[in-house]
């Protein structure tokens, strides 16, 4: 019984395994799509000079530092291109993991200085530079899809 109950939870293990190799991929380009939603919010804020609602503001830009932790995260060993996977990571994601590393601090980094803006002009200006970041980090770190 005891052995039965090993084999069981081996095989668990692999299953397990197998599906892990498979997860962080669909998670990162999950977690790139679900950034629309607090981006939207903050483009909105972004351009009404009217008023300003920092708890709003502080709110997407939460949402979007949440995303960027957990986004540095899912990029394993022998995820990239050339491993037979459909993906937008360019292999400078792990020839330069460094580089990469910096790049995700510096766009959470920023999201946090947006989501602290005491005022709309002050959240207009530290949002613009949030914004050039998703190009900066793709360009270098975004290819076409192997
Ligand atoms: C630190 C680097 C980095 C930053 C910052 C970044 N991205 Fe990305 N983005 C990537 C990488 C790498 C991929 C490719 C992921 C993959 O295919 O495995 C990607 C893919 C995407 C995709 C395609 C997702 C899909 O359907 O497969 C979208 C859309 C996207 N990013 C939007 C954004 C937006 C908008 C921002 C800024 C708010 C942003 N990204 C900031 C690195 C970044």
């Amino acid at each position: 019984m005891k052995k039965i109950i090993t084999a069981l939870a081996l095989a668990l293990v692999a299953v397990g395994t197998t599906a892990a190799l498979a997860g962080p991929i669909e998670d990162r380009q999950a977690i790139m799509k679900q950034m629309a939603g607090p981006m939207k919010i903050a483009v909105g804020i972004s351009r009404d000079t009217a008023s300003y609602d920092a708890a709003a503001a502080k709110k997407a830009m939460d949402e979007i530092v949440a995303h960027s932790e957990k986004f540095g995260t899912l990029f394993p060993a022998n995820t990239g291109p050339g491993n037979g996977i459909k993906t937008q990571a360019t292999a400078a994601v792990w020839s330069d993991a460094a580089g990469f590393k910096a790049a995700n601090a510096k766009f959470i980094a920023d999201a946090k200085t947006a989501g602290a803006a005491k005022d709309q002009a002050s959240f207009a200006g530290a949002f613009k530079v949030l914004q050039s970041d998703c190009g900066g980090c793709h360009k270098v770190y975004r290819g076409p899809a192997s």
